[in-house]
């Protein structure tokens, strides 16, 4: 067989060079510099605060998704819908948190295991809930967000991250709040069809 200029046969060249292993190159926890005139205080504090965010952001999106599945009763279209459209806008929330961690110079949480040692949010149970448990659940898990974001943005001003402290007013704090409403107003007790 005729012989590559890199040694080996021409066909070893278009082998998958699968099963590589090798020492990470970034440990979680340690921070690069990136030249974006910012302080490595701030930016380690907001990474620190952002992988927080963000593993109770994945947990959030992941409560809405089980949610979506697991309905049950009068109201299940009107949910399911509703829960895959929070879940897709948690899911946007969950990149940009990602992104921005990456963009100070930080690691990303990213695996279900990590994520699960590392949020707030309190675990349910793996079987199917009534609605309004469905949804006193979600409503928790926001709050818990919206409390942190909150904190964190405070936290980010006033170190002087302004694009963490805009993420998190603009994104996070909003969206949850918006989401809150339109959750929170299906455990109001109105009745359906004739007034009282
Ligand atoms: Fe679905």
């Amino acid at each position: 067989m005729r012989k590559s200029s890199r040694g080996g046969t021409a066909l070893d060249r278009a082998r998958p060079l699968d099963h590589q292993k090798a020492h990470e190159i970034q440990a979680f926890g340690h921070l690069i510099r990136r030249p974006i005139a910012l302080p490595e205080r701030a930016a380690r504090q907001s990474v620190e605060n952002l992988n927080q965010a963000l593993a109770d952001t994945i947990t959030l999106r992941d409560l809405y998704k089980k949610h979506h599945w697991q309905l049950a009763g009068p109201t299940f279209y009107l949910l399911h819908l509703l829960f895959d459209k929070h879940y897709e806008e948690q899911n946007e929330l969950v990149d940009a948190l990602a992104e921005r961690i990456q963009s100070l110079g930080g690691v990303t949480l990213a695996m279900a295991a990590d994520v699960a040692e590392t949020t707030i949010i309190p675990r349910p149970p793996r079987g199917r809930e009534e609605v309004p448990v469905q949804i006193s659940r979600l409503l928790h898990a926001h709050e818990i967000v919206l409390k942190e974001a909150r904190t964190m943005a405070r936290q980010a001003a006033e170190s002087g991250d302004d694009g963490t402290n805009d993420l998190l007013v603009s994104d996070v704090i909003r969206t949850n709040e918006k989401q809150v409403w339109f959750v929170s107003e299906h455990l109001v007790d109105v009745p359906l069809v004739r007034a009282d």
